[in-house]
């Protein structure tokens, strides 16, 4: 089904199902042990092997020899297996590094063996027996050192409208300023993990991946494999933040074990090895100059932003939102990459959007401050409704004043002193702060297939995954409302990719283009279901388990007697992109308290005001928002990979020295969704929801930092050394 915009009244604008808070059908599995997780899957493969990663001990270099004999014949041992007797590998496309290193080693960590033994401490043991010596080379590892050598990355990489130079020189009021991000790590909860089996050249992988479809490619390329005979399985994923996008180590080494030893092979990467090997958001350092009139306006906007990765890897995109959040005829941006040989950068946790407002929302505070401003006023007065760099390009909507408006009323920003460290609690300096929340929302191709039993009951079948977001009970949602079922009647199957091709877990756009893949696979079974009971689709009515047109009222399940009716269908949004700007917009507000003698932040209360479109269940979006602020807290106030700048590699590769939020770090947190449909976004009605919830958050707690002490923080994370 092509996607017509805007949407019209449709079966899901009846919000019986749909729009309700809804709590998660999959719940009582997860709470009850019974949701397996890849590694668990001994159902599967009750005769696994386990397989262990051995990643390099260098950064940069080559293996000069490696000696797998003793290894080899330390009990229990199945196989090795290295790049010298894995055959001639591919690469896939999302990757950058090599899956399997050697003899090149590229970063810190890349896997240069797996070993595969009856037990998981057998492999262990027998992978610290292999010897390797390696050669060193000199690596670039700082950031800062490198800015003379970034390249422009890309066609998109630069973008400049009007005469920037000239109108920051001209502006009465101006600000400079260069803020530094570090490297972050997903830190997810369950670490990358697969369970690898051969049926003859068939391979299934039950894994845990975000994104079936580019996975199964991948594996394929990697292993030169026909797409047809790999098959993914990933019904349960223990948060992906960005980080299982891609296929990683453990997928393809558990393959490669499984064939050597001829045994399925089960393989979670370490979790010490996962911050090296794995992926992780590259740090930036960016540089925003603002020039305004004394009424406010910004009349010029400069956003400049350096990251470094592999070679063939790609910048961290931090300048994107600043192209589209505020008026300003003056106008320019860049994004520069350097090479760094530090492990691969890619997305994590609204890649572009996060860090870059960490920048921009600190700047535009500090510009408000300058003008005289209260920063709420400022922003507003910089609002626009159409693309600043495209004037002909209008937002399909975009509510950012009233989302600061509501929030500024709900949070009592009045009570707020503009002067900084003025208002003490006890020991406390108490601050509030505040920033705006911008994160794309993209469309894509998603398709369903749903079957109609002789029960009247629905089951979808999709490779959408669910990655802790509740993609399993708002797809039940929606084919509910399209059938006219109870909840109860529907059954979901995800993660497959024998289902077909969803619009998979990222970027935010999972939950609206999957559910509207669902809608138009319902769209055509309610047309076979009409035709099976000889009723007009076009005016039929689909409630309470009966289909009705006039007088007539037949029960659905009547339509399946004949034998199960199943239909496929995918949306398809043509170039709605070029012809709208779709974002998400919101307000972030923070209330710190510092220790005025050592300097400790604590969060007091936090609260995210978010426009996303028609809200699919707000009970499961709210805890997507939450979610994302106590990322935003973490970004803010403690993650930050220790890089060894000598060495190569990131320091803190665990989770005790990889600080995020636990529950004491977390206040009161509200979220307020703004009651909007937006009808050019799909026919769901809805955007995405879960990355704005972090989009903005780290930037409203340094402002309260400063509102609190009047220390201003440009570089992350906010600790209480930067503040003494
Ligand atoms: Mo998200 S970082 O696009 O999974």
């Amino acid at each position: 089904m092509k996607f017509e915009q805007p949407a019209g009244h449709n079966p899901i604008d009846q919000l019986k199902v749909v729009g309700r808070s809804t709590e998660r059908i999959d719940g009582p599995l997860k709470t009850t042990g019974r949701a397996a997780y890849a590694y668990e899957r001994h159902d599967v493969a009750p005769d696994a092997a386990y397989g262990y990663v051995l990643g390099a001990a260098i950064a940069k270099g080559r293996i000069e020899a490696m000696d797998l004999s003793v290894a080899q014949a330390a009990p229990g041992v199945l196989a090795i297996v290295t790049a010298r007797n894995a055959g001639k590998l591919g690469k896939g496309r999302m990757n950058t590094a090599k899956l399997l290193g050697g003899p090149e080693i590229e970063h810190y960590h890349q896997a240069v063996a797996v070993v595969v033994a009856e037990s998981f401490e057998q492999a262990r043991a027998a992978a610290h027996l292999i010897r390797v010596r390696y050669a060193r080379h000199k690596g670039s590892f700082d950031l800062a050192g490198t800015l003379d050598t970034a390249v422009k990355p890309g066609a998109q990489s630069d973008t400049a409208v009007g005469d920037f130079e000239a109108a920051y020189a001209a502006a009465p009021v101006t600000l400079d300023a260069t803020y530094a991000t570090p490297d972050h790590s997903h830190a997810m909860m369950e670490p990358h993990a697969s369970v690898a089996i051969w049926n003859g050249d068939e391979l299934t992988l039950w894994t845990s991946n975000q994104m079936i479809d580019w996975g199964r490619s991948d594996v394929a390329r990697t292993l030169n494999l026909p797409r047809e005979k790999v098959r993914l399985v990933s019904p349960f994923i223990g948060g992906g933040f960005g980080g299982k996008l891609f296929v990683r180590s453990d997928a393809v080494l558990a393959a490669l074990g499984a064939r050597a030893a001829k045994r399925p092979v089960k393989l979670a990467l370490q979790r010490p090895l996962i911050f090296n090997n794995a992926t992780h958001r590259p740090a930036t350092i960016q540089r925003l100059r603002l020039g305004a009139g004394h009424d406010g306006r910004l009349t010029a906007i400069a956003h400049e932003s350096w990251s470094g990765d592999l070679p063939g890897g790609g910048p961290e995109t931090a300048v994107r939102q600043t192209r589209l959040l505020y008026a300003g005829a003056n106008r320019l941006t860049r994004e520069r990459l350097a090479r760094l040989d530090l492990p691969e950068g890619n997305a994590m946790r609204a890649p572009g959007e996060a860090p870059g407002l960490m920048a921009l929302e600190i700047a535009m505070d500090e510009m408000a401050e300058k003008l005289g401003m209260d920063p709420i006023e400022f922003r507003i007065v910089n609002d626009t409704q159409i693309d600043p760099e495209h004037p002909q390009r209008p937002f399909s909507q975009r509510e950012l004043v009233r989302c600061l408006r509501n929030g500024a009323d709900r949070f009592g920003w009045q009570q707020r002193n503009p002067k900084p460290a003025s208002v003490r609690d006890g020991r406390w300096l108490v601050g509030i702060g505040v920033a705006a929340a911008f994160r794309n929302n993209l469309v894509r191709t998603s398709a369903a297939r749903v079957r109609l039993s002789s029960d009247g009951g629905v089951t979808v079948e999709t490779d959408m995954t669910d990655i802790g977001t509740g993609s399993y009970t708002i797809i039940a949602q929606t084919a509910a409302e399209m059938m006219g079922l109870p909840l109860e009647q529907v059954s979901v199957r995800l993660g497959d990719s024998r289902f077909p091709v969803s619009a998979g877990s990222g970027g935010q756009w999972g939950a609206n283009s999957s559910t509207a893949g669902v809608y138009a696979a319902c769209m055509k079974l309610r047309e076979a279901v009409a035709a099976r009971l000889g009723l007009d689709a076009a005016t039929a009515h689909f409630a309470d388990g009966r289909v009705s047109v006039g007088g007539r009222s037949l029960p659905l399940a009547q339509a399946a007697r004949g034998g199960e009716l199943v239909v496929e269908d995918q949306i398809e949004y043509g170039d709605l992109d070029e012809r709208y700007q779709q974002s998400t917009f919101g307000a972030h507000f923070v209330e710190v308290g510092v220790d005025a003698a050592t300097g400790e932040i604590r969060l007091r209360r936090m609260l995210a005001v978010c426009a996303a479109g028609r809200i699919l269940n707000p009970l499961s979006a709210r805890s997507q928002v939450i979610g994302a602020m106590t990322m935003g807290a973490g970004a803010a106030l403690m993650e930050e990979l220790a890089v060894d700048k000598r060495l190569g590699y990131f320091v803190n590769h665990d989770l005790a020295g990889y600080e995020v939020p636990v529950h004491a770090d977390i206040p009161h947190q509200e979220v307020i969704f703004l009651d909007e449909t937006d009808p050019i976004s799909s026919p769901m009605k809805a955007k995405g929801v879960g990355e704005l919830g972090i989009c903005g958050v780290a930037a409203a707690v340094a402002n309260a930092v400063y509102n609190a002490t009047g220390v201003r923080v440009r570089r992350y994370p906010v600790t209480l050394d930067k503040l003494l």
